[in-house]
């Protein structure tokens, strides 16, 4: 066929040089909306969410230490699946599969 053979399927939300520096990537203007990945180009899998708190829509942070996002507004956290640990959300964090792409993190819905 006549298709570029660039991936379609993903989208670049930043460069690898960007998540190494600190183990983790936000892009709150992306296509395909608000992403936030989490790793580093050594790990095997990169986590990969929407941040947008599903209670009021804040934008949750990573802790790395106790490995789970924590929103600043009401204290609900999420694991790395995303799903609810804590009050006041209900609803969990929308997840995204991540890989590295030669220089670029490539997201896909
Ligand atoms: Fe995140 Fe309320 S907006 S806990």
């Amino acid at each position: 066929s006549s298709q570029p053979t660039t991936s379609t399927e993903g989208q670049a939300i930043g460069t690898v040089a960007e998540l190494d520096k600190t183990g983790q990537l936000l892009n709150e203007n992306s296509p395909i909306g608000p992403v936030l990945v989490v790793g580093t180009s050594k790990d095997a899998n990169l986590i990969a969410v929407n941040p947008t708190c599903s209670h009021k829509g804040c934008t949750v942070a990573w802790q790395a230490q106790a490995k789970k996002f924590v929103c600043p507004c009401h204290g609900a956290e999420y694991g790395v699946d995303g799903k609810v640990q804590k009050d006041p959300a209900t609803k969990p964090l929308k997840t995204y599969a991540a890989k590295i792409e030669g220089d670029s993190v490539v997201v896909k819905q």
